[in-house]
């Protein structure tokens, strides 16, 4: 069987780290870092995201600033208050909940938000930066799914990894970090032939389509590390009628006989979105303030 590698605990213990550097940044420097999160319309589950994040931030010692602006919001107001955020000396950080209503236009919104205070890593600059392998900010689920792959493997030099999605949020980020660290790197998606057969050749397999348990066990590779980035809903009439219950997109069961370690869902890669969106705010913050982040202490 395999391991099952606990997301949870290690976001709690990240968060407990970025706490104890907030609080190291305060005292030495007088900085708080603060991160801005913009929420336009009521989606349910964006409502639910944007209060976990801004219960987690203050957790760590941050100010979280909430703007919450009606469904009918205009482009141009949204426009109006990132300009506000990028020049906003408390805000290091600034992160438009997606999606956003089809009156506005994203890309205009992710274009307008100052690179530098970019946590989400979603501006081209910060893109470019990382598949130029420059020092930019990198995308929070990405960068939590390679917390989690060298804490479990170490030095994943030369090791055959394969990305199943390619969205600009997980799957082409993390193929390009994926081959900073020297992996030889394979991006497959829904549409690509022998799909069950790439997988097979994965020491590390991650699983980003958005399609429920999608991967079987028999894809996997015997002792192969998977991280499985799906969250989808799917209805679970045993718990109950209208009842529903979240998979990833890695069929567990089957999967568990045939990996070495995998991530659950929920409890793998979910948890540590927001704790790796703290982390890249306290990064943008010290940038921003001249100070190098791997000074702080690490404990
Ligand atoms: N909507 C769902 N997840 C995310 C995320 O990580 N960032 C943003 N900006 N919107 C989201």
């Amino acid at each position: 069987m395999a391991q099952l590698i606990d997301g949870k605990t290690f976001a709690a213990n990240l968060r407990r780290t970025i706490a104890g550097q907030v609080a190291q940044l305060n005292r030495g420097h007088g900085i708080t870092p603060g991160l801005a999160v913009v929420l336009v319309g009521n989606d349910p589950a964006s409502e639910v995201y944007v209060r976990n994040k801004g219960r987690q931030t203050i957790e760590v010692g941050m100010q979280s600033f909430e703007h919450r602006l009606p469904q009918n919001t205009d482009e141009a107001q949204v426009l109006d208050l990132v300009a506000r955020l990028n020049a906003d000396p408390n805000v290091h950080g600034i992160l438009v909940q997606l999606p956003l209503p089809d009156q506005i236009n994203s890309a205009h919104v992710l274009a307008a938000i100052d690179p530098k205070k970019d946590v989400d890593g979603f501006h081209v600059i910060n893109a470019g930066l990382l598949a130029t392998g420059g020092k930019g900010l990198v995308p929070c689920t990405p960068l939590g799914c390679m917390m989690m792959l060298h804490d479990h493997l170490g030095d994943l030099s030369g090791l055959d990894a394969v990305v199943v999605g390619r969205s600009n949020i997980v799957g082409k980020p993390l193929a390009h970090l994926l081959l900073a660290a020297n992996c030889t790197v394979t991006i497959a998606h829904s549409r690509s032939r022998d799909l069950p057969d790439i997988c097979r050749k994965a020491d590390i397999l991650v699983a980003a389509v958005g399609r429920p348990r999608m991967i079987k066990g028999d894809w996997i590779k015997p002792g192969a590390t998977v991280i499985d980035v799906g969250i989808n809903r799917i209805p679970a009439p045993e718990k109950g009628e209208g009842k529903s219950r979240l998979v990833g997109d890695v069929d567990l069961a089957s999967a568990q006989k045939h990996a070495g370690a995998i991530t659950p869902v929920p409890g793998g890669v979910g948890p540590m979105t927001i704790a790796c969106l703290l982390a890249n705010t306290l990064t943008a913050t010290c940038r921003i303030h001249g100070l190098d982040p791997s000074d702080l202490d690490a404990r």
